[in-house]
Formats: C-alpha cells, sequence, structure tokens
C-alpha cells in the first residue's frame, strides 16, 4: 500500500502551509459554499428530508483537497467502493463480502433480492406480533452485544421518544445488574425476549440469554423458549439451542456486526416503530449510498469527511476526534460510532499485512449538548489537544416545549463552532482562547426514521472511505480476540498468568 506515490503525496500533504480558519475564510469569500453541502431525500409516504454539511470550519483547503483526491486514486478508492457494492471479497482476511449495502437496497441484484425476502419475512413476524399472534406482547427484552446492541440501542432510543409500539430494554453486558433492571421494567407474561448474536456464540448474549429464559420460567410462563425470536447469521445454532425454525429471522454471514442494523438485527427497532418507519430508516441509509456511490472527490461527502479524518489523525497528529449531538435522541450515536469507527478502523497493518505507515483510526468519543459544554468542553477550548469536532443538530425539535429551548440549543450548537474557530484574545493568559479549532456541522432538517439511516450510512462509508486511503480492511476485528480466550483460560483454571493477574484473581476470590 505504502507505494512512492503514496509517500509522495502524505510528504506533500504534511508540507503544505498551514493557514489558519480565520486566514482561510479571508483568501476566499466562497469558502462556505465550497465546503458546504445540502443533500435532500425523498421517501415516499414521509415527504422530503435533507441535511446541511458544513467542512468549512477545517483546515481543509484546495491544496489539501487535491492531494487527497489524487491519494484517492492511488489508493484505488473507486475500485474498492465498486467491488463493496458488487459483493467483492473486501474483507480479505476472512475471505468476504461486506453486504450491509444490499439490506437497504445497495448491493447485486441477487444481494437485494435475498436482502427483500429476508426483510419481508421479519416485516411478516413483526406485523403478526403486533396483532397479537404471540399473545399480548408489551415489552421486549433485545440481548445482544457490541453490533448486536449498539444500532438498535441507538435507533429504538433516537426514534421512539414520544411513541413506542413496544417497550424495548436493550441488555447487552454480562453484570446481571443490567438483565435485572431490565426484568423490573416488564411483565413476564407480555414479554418476548430477542436473542441478537451474528455468531450465535457470544458469552455475553448467550449467558443472559438463558437467565432470561430462567426468569420467564420462575415467573410462571409456560414455554419460554416460544417467546423467543433469534436474530442471527447462524440459524443451525439457534436451533440448536432451541427456537423454533419460525421464530429466527437469518441474515447473510456476509454483513458484518457492526454493520448489521439494517438486518434482522434492526427487528427491535420495527417491533418498536413499525414496519413502514423501519423500512423508510432503510431509505434515507439508501440514499446515502447512492450519493456516496455516484460521486466523485471532493462532492463526495463522506469522503470528503475522511479527508478532514485523515487530514487531523496523520498531518496534525490529532489522537481523538469527537462527536456532540445537540439533541437528545442522539445521545447513544457517540457510544455507536465507537464501535464502527474504532473496531473498524483502529489497526496496526494494511489489508496486504504490512505495518501501516502512520496513525489509523482516532479514539472517537463525544456526549449531547448542550450538557457537554459544561463538563469537557474546557479542555476543546483551552487544552493542549487539538480535537476536531463533529456537531449534529436538528432544525425540527424533538420536543413539544416552548420554542425557547429548542432555540437556545441550536443557538448553543453553533457559538460553539464559533468560539472554537473564532478564540479570544486576552491580557490574561488564563482567559485567553487561541482559537483556530476545527469543527464540521450536520445541520439535518428532522430527525426522523430517513435521517436517522442517513446519518449513519454516512458514517459507515465515512469508515470505509478512511479505511481505503490508509490501505487496511475495516471488515474484520481479530484485536477483540486475545481478551475473551484469556477470559476462558482464566474461567478455566487452564494456562499460566502474569503474577499481576494471578494475585488479582487470588484477592477476588477467583482462584
Ligand atoms: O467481540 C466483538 C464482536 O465480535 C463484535 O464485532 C460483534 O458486534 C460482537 O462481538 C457481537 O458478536 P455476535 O453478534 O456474534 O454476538
Amino acid at each position: 500500500m505504502a507505494s512512492d506515490t503514496h509517500n509522495e503525496i502524505w510528504s506533500r500533504l504534511n508540507d503544505l502551509p498551514q493557514p489558519t480558519l480565520a486566514q482561510l475564510f479571508d483568501a476566499d469569500a466562497d469558502r462556505v459554499a465550497k465546503l458546504s453541502q445540502r443533500f435532500e431525500f425523498e421517501i415516499p409516504g414521509h415527504g422530503t428530508n435533507g441535511m446541511l454539511l458544513d467542512w468549512s470550519k477545517t483546515h481543509l483547503d484546495d491544496d489539501v483537497l487535491s492531494a487527497f483526491e489524487e491519494l484517492v486514486e492511488a489508493s484505488g478508492f473507486g475500485a474498492a467502493r465498486d467491488a463493496m457494492f458488487d459483493g467483492g471479497i473486501v474483507n480479505p482476511t476472512e475471505g468476504r463480502p461486506a453486504t450491509h449495502g444490499a439490506m437497504r437496497g445497495s448491493g447485486t441484484e441477487t444481494q437485494v433480492e435475498e436482502a427483500e425476502a429476508l426483510l419481508a419475512r421479519m416485516g411478516m413476524l413483526v406485523e403478526a406480533i403486533h396483532q397479537g399472534a404471540l399473545g399480548e406482547v408489551k415489552h421486549l427484552i433485545h440481548i445482544g452485544i457490541g453490533g448486536s446492541a449498539l444500532g438498535p440501542d441507538l435507533a429504538v432510543d433516537a426514534l421512539t421518544r414520544d411513541l413506542a409500539l413496544v417497550d424495548v430494554h436493550v441488555v447487552s453486558n454480562i453484570d446481571g445488574l443490567a438483565l435485572e433492571q431490565a426484568f423490573a421494567g416488564c411483565d413476564p407474561h407480555a414479554t418476548l425476549i430477542a436473542v441478537a448474536s451474528k455468531t450465535f456464540t457470544t458469552t455475553e448474549t448467550m449467558t443472559n440469554a438463558a437467565s432470561a429464559l430462567k426468569w420467564l420460567a420462575d415467573e410462571g410462563v409456560t414455554d419460554p423458549t416460544g417467546r423467543v425470536i433469534a436474530l442471527t447469521a447462524n440459524p443451525e445454532r439457534a436451533v440448536e439451542w432451541g427456537v423454533d425454525e419460525t421464530r429466527i429471522l437469518p441474515f447473510p454471514e456476509s454483513v458484518g456486526g457492526r454493520y448489521s442494523l439494517w438486518s434482522s438485527i434492526g427487528f427491535p427497532v420495527a417491533m418498536a416503530v413499525g414496519m413502514d418507519d423501519f423500512r423508510a430508516f432503510l431509505a434515507g441509509a439508501h440514499a446515502i449510498d447512492t450519493h456516496f456511490r455516484d460521486t466523485e472527490g471532493r462532492a463526495n461527502a463522506p469522503l470528503l469527511a475522511a479527508f478532514a479524518d485523515q487530514y487531523y489523525t496523520r498531518v496534525r497528529g490529532c489522537q481523538t476526534r469527537a462527536v456532540f449531538a445537540y439533541d437528545e435522541r442522539l445521545a447513544l450515536f457517540p457510544d455507536y460510532l465507537q464501535q464502527l469507527e474504532m473496531e473498524s478502523n483502529g489497526k496496526s497493518v494494511t489489508a496486504d499485512g504490512n505495518p501501516v505507515s502512520g496513525p489509523t483510526a482516532p479514539v472517537t468519543w463525544g456526549g449531547v449538548g448542550t450538557d457537554a459544554q459544561h463538563a469537557v468542553f474546557q479542555l476543546l477550548h483551552q487544552g493542549t489537544h487539538l480535537i476536531p469536532v463533529d456537531f449534529i443538530a436538528s432544525i425540527a425539535p424533538g420536543d413539544e416545549l416552548d420554542p425557547a429551548h429548542h432555540k437556545a440549543l441550536l443557538m448553543n450548537c453553533l457559538a460553539q463552532g464559533a468560539a472554537l474557530m473564532a478564540g479570544q484574545h486576552s491580557d490574561d493568559p488564563a482567559r485567553s482562547y487561541e482559537g483556530d479549532r476545527p469543527s464540521a456541522i450536520f445541520l439535518v432538517d428532522d430527525l426522523d426514521p430517513a435521517m436517522l439511516g442517513a446519518l449513519i450510512a454516512f458514517h459507515e462509508h465515512r469508515t470505509f472511505a478512511n479505511a481505503v486511503l490508509m490501505g487496511i480492511n475495516p471488515f474484520d476485528q481479530f484485536g477483540v480476540e486475545l481478551g475473551k480466550s484469556i477470559a476462558k483460560q482464566l474461567d478455566s483454571g487452564e494456562g499460566q498468568f502474569d503474577p499481576s493477574t494471578t494475585a488479582l484473581m487470588e484477592a477476588a476470590g477467583l482462584l
């Protein structure tokens, strides 16, 4: 991957002058127009929605962008993107395609047909349950972890602030407190259990699922396994575990865990919002797929975002990037992005196994505005780390209170971006803000299901674009295996451990 062309482009990028944001704005009266973009998409039955993206408060300029466009060519970005949408092997270490796009209509004809059939099957089950086929269902405990939980948790939380057709509790942690808390909020005789696991082998999920069945049995539910819906790419394993085939919603092996919200892993979302809104969620993602697939260079918005990511990580040495949603409904978005970005691109070798030529994924972190302003923004404004920030806000409010609430929310969001950039001089160093700190914004018209789908798909493609520019495989995650295997060894009492771990095992009463 690190060819002479790449090295030449990176050294050029590193040697380019680094004007301040103020200088960049002074030098180009069209800067806002050049680095902003408005998308609009229409979802039949759901109207038109749109988002304004503004990357003008980042240090991207023509020279930087041109160099990145050369890097796009040198990295074979177009071919990699085609391969992803065409079902090529884009996950070489596991010999798999990555067909999450097909789940929302962006893939080969065969994959899309297969996905539609799986979606239709899920839709029939969701609608049958809503109509009472499994008796009274007021609650759904969704058990999964990582990609089998973070997406459902985000989407249910974001889309059901006003109304949920079914009360969904997402449980991931093996800490029994998490499951107990869900039990406390559910009537066992009106509860379904969704067991969500691509592999159907993950320790946390299978332990929690077994405990949920025991809870149902202890509470006098006659056929606990009859209350389970399995969401998995390993249906055979779910059958072995005792789930009836009619209640297994499969998805293809080629859909990665952290990209699986669009598949049957989205079942709790469909249960909570209904199939019509779930389809709108998929359609919003599809609109971004189309843009990402058909647009070249800096006009491709997820690719442009990846240029900024690469620039800050590799040229300016930023080790983290922060995301602040000025919207309570997106409180879980930073958690979701952490897995998407850090599990995908937190790598040290390229797709062909060679050491990477520079830093890979930064640490993704964030929170909700305005809360974060009163907690962590001090460091953003005056700390010694340069941290690129993304803001997300919705023009339409999520609440129905006095519009003063929403107005203040939006004003605060915009004020933070302005303050980070402008800074303020004071003769008192403690009161001085150096400014020139970058931010970008997603200003959406309305955070409806389609827009949520669009935002998530945008970040999937941004993550993929970053990976291609770095030459790494974003679709494997071998780094998570070692800890799992050591936990198993500790559990079985086999193996030799370091003195610290052995002493801690003794102290915890585990030996
Ligand atoms: O351990 C990491 C991981 O494999 C994630 O990639 C995945 O999303 C999660 O565990 C859960 O896996 P599964 O869906 O197979 O239970």
